[in-house]
């Protein structure tokens, strides 16, 4: 009894031991294989922090207005893309009054740093005696999309 269980226990322990060393190494693997994934994941998403980019908003009175405006501020390289949403409603108060005017909103999509600049810009070239212009920073996107802004905006 005592020669037949040693060989038995003996190779039971072999067996543990293959079985804790092939858990070790595949443990280790999978955390090395995590550690790789995880940093290719982090430089895929370096290159945006959010807030980097903004929205930014204008209302115009007219197609002309809109149509200029926007094309100046690309021009200028203040923004890298303006869209021209058409027939908004506007509801505000002005000058004690309550107006209802149709309007247009311009769409900005620029650097945030560029929004001083892009405001200064409205400012002086907008019919309007205040002008809005808002804006809105971009939390997450498309990466290429924002990448593609900040290289069509300099810094
Ligand atoms: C557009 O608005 C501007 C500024 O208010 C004005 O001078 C211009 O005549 C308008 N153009 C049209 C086509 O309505």
């Amino acid at each position: 009894m005592q020669v037949g269980l040693s060989p038995t226990l003996d190779l039971q322990g072999g067996t543990l031991r293959v079985v804790l060393l092939t858990v070790l190494l595949s443990g280790l693997m999978l955390s090395l294989l995590r550690t790789v994934g995880l940093r290719a994941f982090s430089m895929a998403s370096e290159t945006y922090t959010s807030g980097t980019h903004s929205a930014a908003f204008v209302t115009c009175p007219n197609e002309t207005v809109a149509k200029d405006l926007a094309r100046g501020i690309v021009e200028k390289k203040l923004a890298a893309c303006v869209n021209i949403v058409p027939k908004i409603m506007s509801v505000y108060e002005w000058q004690g009054k309550i107006e209802e005017d149709s309007e247009l909103l311009l769409m900005i999509k620029t650097r945030s740093s560029k929004i001083p600049a892009l405001a200064e810009y409205v400012r002086s070239n907008h019919p309007y005696e205040v002008a809005e212009v808002i804006s809105l920073p971009i939390d997450q996107g498309n990466p290429p999309y924002l990448k593609w802004i900040g290289d069509v905006v300099p810094e």
